[in-house]
């Protein structure tokens, strides 16, 4: 792997909203490449193109009893994950990439040739967000779309040490501080493989640091983790790598906030795209 990649697209879509984008993690003297995509079309258009880049073991996945929002949300993961992956190896065309579950429902990527190179991801509604990075270097993501009806659930999530952090730390209103400590959360349960199976007190957010349009978090029983969420209404989303790698833009790769940029225009897009 080298520095920022460039790959044809993994489809052609007519309305859908398509960003992908090389970064970097600097960890004691080793520079890790890492890719990151976010990605939203509607079904029609995802299960037009999918036979072009869809490995057959995925499209065996696509049974005819899934719902019509489940079918919606694996293409749009395997896209936004091969458009992510794409980047970091690109020789490889997407169709002989292939994304199966694990057995606790994570994605394992398989890439001819390539032993090393992970994926993380997650939707919301036609919308996916994924990271590629290196199996050393372990990194969980979150994306979720606002819903005033889940507010009360977020609140009872949240615990009253989070919720005064969050009010005291960042200047965002209520439903919003409460979706960014969630998709922290959720994000920190996938780099640990065992997602919200575990009392959620144990995901706790201990220190919360305001970021331009999201902030920066570290956990309570989790310390070699960090965490950097963005809120763009209606969607916020959250990736956790190692503490000890840091990420900086530049020479060619983006820094974390051109996922806040990602958000604001695929809020401003999605109402057209949504369709499951
Ligand atoms: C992980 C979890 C929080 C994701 O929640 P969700 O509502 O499906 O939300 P998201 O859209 O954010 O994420 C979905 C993606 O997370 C990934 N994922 C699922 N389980 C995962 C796990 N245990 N670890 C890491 N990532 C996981 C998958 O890639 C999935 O997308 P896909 O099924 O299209 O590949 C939730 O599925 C969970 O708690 N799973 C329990 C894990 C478990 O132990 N299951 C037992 C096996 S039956």
């Amino acid at each position: 792997m080298t520095g920022p990649g460039v790959t044809s697209p993994v489809f052609v879509h007519e309305t859908g909203f398509a960003r992908e984008a090389a970064f970097a993690l600097h960890a004691g003297g080793r520079t890790l490449s890492c890719a990151m995509s976010l990605v939203a079309a509607p079904l029609e258009e995802l299960d037009a193109g999918a036979p072009g880049w869809l490995a057959p073991d995925e499209a065996a996945l696509l049974t005819k009893r899934l719902a019509a929002a489940r079918r919606q949300s694996l293409l749009a993961g395997r896209w936004a994950a091969k458009n992510a992956l794409g980047l970091l190896a690109p020789g490889i065309a997407a169709r002989d990439m292939c994304i199966l579950p694990g057995l606790f429902g994570q994605p394992v990527a398989a890439l001819p040739g390539l032993s090393n190179l992970q994926v993380t991801l997650a939707h919301a509604g036609g919308a996916a967000l994924a990271v590629a990075h290196p199996e050393s270097c372990p990194m969980g993501v979150d994306l979720e779309r606002a819903l005033p009806e889940q507010l009360g659930a977020l609140r009872e999530q949240a615990t009253p040490r989070e919720r005064e952090r969050a009010a005291a730390a960042l200047p965002f209103d209520e439903p919003q501080r409460l979706l960014l400590l969630w998709c922290l959360k959720e994000a920190l349960s996938k780099v640990l493989r065992c997602g919200l199976t575990v009392p959620f007190n144990l995901l706790e957010v201990a220190s919360l640091e305001p970021l331009p349009g999201g902030a920066r978090a570290r956990f309570e029983n989790f310390a070699q983790y960090e965490g950097i969420a963005f809120a763009a209404a209606p969607f916020a989303l959250a990736v956790v790598r190692p503490h000890m790698a840091q990420w900086q833009g530049g020479d060619g790769f983006a820094s974390p906030f051109v996922l806040h940029d990602w958000l604001a225009s695929l809020g401003q897009t999605e109402s057209a795209i949504r369709s499951a």
